[in-house]
């Protein structure tokens, strides 16, 4: 059975980094892991917890993107020392919601420099009692790379890394069907 992971990305720039990441992944996964980008991260209105039960449309999409996902797979860039307000709002519309709670979720950060983002969004993640999956959280040096979705797919030190980080988070999604990491852990 496949496991269903549902990508957020955290940038709205449409030659995003981060997106890029996201995609790469999506085509680069092993059998048994299915990824998903959410297409909505730009139409989700501003939180406002009085909309929170009955919430605009958008939000709805979203929820029932992450009801029907074993796994959270998050690649979003560092504004000012912190996180984007694109990856913050949509997660403040996941607070109360309680699929939310215990999935499995690995952060990855296309600019190992961003650390402190980075250490925000995880602490964030905790908070929302996500299970922070640490060996599926990786940097991904593609800041000033000058490397495209392929030459991604085309790295194999990348391309492996990227893998190994996904079956530790299918293996952390208890539905795997996914054999546990075959690569050397370096
Ligand atoms: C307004 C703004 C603020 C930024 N602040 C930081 C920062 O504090 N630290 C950092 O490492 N990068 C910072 N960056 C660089 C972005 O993180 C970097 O360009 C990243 O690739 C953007 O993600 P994207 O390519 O997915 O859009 C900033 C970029 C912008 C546009």
């Amino acid at each position: 059975m496949s496991v269903n992971v549902l990508a957020l990305c955290g940038s709205l720039r449409a030659a995003s980094l981060n997106a890029m990441l996201l995609r790469a992944c999506a085509r680069l996964a092993q059998p048994g892991i299915g990824i998903t980008i959410f297409d909505g991260m730009g139409r989700l209105p501003l939180f406002n917890p009085d909309l929170d039960e009955h919430p605009p449309e958008p939000v709805g999409e979203l929820r029932t993107a992450v009801e029907g996902s074993r796994a959270l797979l998050i690649a979003s860039p560092e504004y000012a020392h912190g996180v984007s307000g694109t990856i913050k709002n949509a997660l403040d519309w996941l607070v109360s919601f309680p699929p939310f709670v215990g999935l499995p979720v690995a952060v990855l950060n296309a600019s190992p420099r961003a650390r402190h983002a980075r250490e925000a969004l995880i602490e964030t993640l905790a908070t929302m009692s996500a299970t922070v999956v640490t060996e599926a959280c990786i940097a991904v040096p593609l800041l000033g790379a000058g490397l495209d979705e392929e030459r991604i797919l085309q790295t194999p030190r990348l391309a492996d890394d990227l893998r190994r980080a996904l079956s530790h988070l299918a293996a952390a999604s208890g539905r795997t069907g996914v054999p546990p990491p075959q690569f050397p852990v370096r």
